[in-house]
């Protein structure tokens, strides 16, 4: 489908609420069906992405209630059934994948771990090492790709990992992996990378002896988890509002965690005007509102390589953002970005040479001069995050921006268009899917 942005006439205004934290939803809903007892799961993410978790999860013997503004789990005990014909489909969800895999690995069935053209191209051999460093049969594609095969486990044994990247998904692999071993399990990676695992295990009844440390035979007990709004959702409408003037809008009730923000980290140190209100400290993750006016004077910068970890999700965007501020962006030590549901670096670059914007592209990153943004046709490569930046950046260019493949956007925030549209953009999906 395409997604037919027009130029906006006058600034963004009002009020949303986006929806839940994926990655938290994708958590919620593994832990509540390893767990004993019913959870109760209050502003989950209903996308394209947690609904694949929600069905692998129910495939495996969980039984998940949905009722309006809750969803109710009961959990398995920690002892999944086999799926029917031995197979999941992960869609497009990488943390899916991974996060399953290292569960699986420590169950009694064969099962193999399938998702679309893309997830089937990213790269896997990363947890397939330490999940076989800890005894799993597990057998990737001979390019280190999925589908992933997981033989019944003969016993796992804890490890002390050493991840080579910062990633949470690697990183929650190998904990939750740990959960079905003997003795205990570390991580330990480059930068802390997104640490929800680590904060909801505890909700979820399984005690941290030590920092990133479970101890195997651990069990996870139902709880009650509420998910705040996504900020890697929230940080469009943000955007949106720091290059359009005239612009004022908040984001209500978002997830703070410090290994989540680089991107409002970024928005300060180009000179954006935001504030933070109603700040709690939520159920382990901290919460707040963000309201942002518009102000005439976003500078460049030289994205500091600290933040990148903390804002990896965010940074297609931030080149989208980078167009509208005067100077040069530098973006470097993203090179992760060319292992995400697209080549990031390579989509963004082609989508705003396009839109006749100066730039290069590095290994790792990006330069991106600030200018003026013609209207054009765009290529989104399936990806979510791409697509969203391309229709932020829409808004200001010169004419219309069309960008192709952009259904995908409903892997993570189905509302983006219907919340845009709320805040005075004019967004419309056209086409079949
Ligand atoms: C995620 C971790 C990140 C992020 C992804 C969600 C998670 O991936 O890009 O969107 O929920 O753990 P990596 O762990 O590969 O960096």
């Amino acid at each position: 489908m395409i997604l037919v942005v027009a130029p906006v006439g006058s600034g963004l205004q009002g009020e949303i609420t986006p929806p839940g934290d994926k990655s938290m939803s994708h958590r919620a809903l593994i832990f509540s069906s390893l767990a004993a007892g019913r959870s109760e799961l209050s502003g989950l993410l209903e996308s394209e992405d947690t609904l694949a978790t929600m069905k692998a999860c129910e495939q495996l013997g969980a039984v998940v209630e949905r009722r309006p503004q809750r969803i109710f789990v009961t959990g398995t005990g920690g002892s999944f059934s086999p799926p029917p014909g031995g197979l999941l489909d992960m869609g497009n969800s990488g943390t899916a994948m991974r996060l399953l895999a290292g569960v699986l690995s420590g169950q009694d069935f064969d099962c193999t771990l399938s998702g679309d053209a893309s997830l089937n191209r990213r790269p896997m051999r990363r947890i397939v090492v330490p999940l076989t460093r800890m005894g799993a049969d597990i057998t990737a594609s001979t390019t280190g790709t999925a589908p992933l095969l997981i033989r019944a486990c003969h016993g796992l044994h804890g490890i002390d990992y050493v991840s080579p990247v910062a990633s949470a998904q690697i990183k929650s692999c190998v904990l939750l992996a740990g959960l079905f071993a003997s003795g205990s399990t570390r991580v330990q990676e480059p930068h802390l990378s997104r640490d929800h695992t680590e904060r909801m295990l505890p909700i979820f009844g399984v005690e941290l002896p030590a920092p990133c440390t479970v101890v195997g035979g651990s069990r996870l007990k139902a709880s009650r988890f509420a998910v705040p709004a996504d900020i890697s959702s929230a940080v469009f409408a943000l955007a949106a509002a720091a290059m359009t003037p005239g612009s004022e809008v908040k984001v209500r009730q978002v997830g703070l965690n410090p290994t989540r923000t680089g991107f409002l980290r970024c928005l300060e140190m180009m000179g954006a005007q935001f504030s933070i209100t109603n700040h709690s400290s939520g159920t382990t993750e901290p919460v707040g509102d963000v309201s942002l006016v518009y102000s005439d004077c976003l500078r460049a910068i030289d994205v500091p390589e600290s933040l990148v970890p903390d804002m990896i999700d965010e940074l297609p965007l931030l080149m989208a953002l980078a167009v509208t501020a005067s100077g040069v962006t530098r973006i470097r030590g993203a090179a992760e970005l060319r292992v995400k549901e697209s080549d990031r670096i390579a989509v963004m670059a082609n989508g705003l040479r396009k839109l006749g914007v100066e730039l290069e592209e590095f290994p790792d990153g990006i330069d991106i001069s600030g200018g003026r943004v013609s209207g054009g046709r765009v290529d989104s490569a399936g990806d979510h995050r791409c697509a969203m930046s391309f229709a932020v950046l829409g808004l200001v260019a010169s004419d219309r921006v069309l960008i192709e493949e952009a259904q995908f956007i409903a892997t993570s925030y189905p509302g983006f268009t219907s919340d845009m549209s709320r805040l005075g953009a004019s967004m419309q999906m056209e086409g079949q899917r």
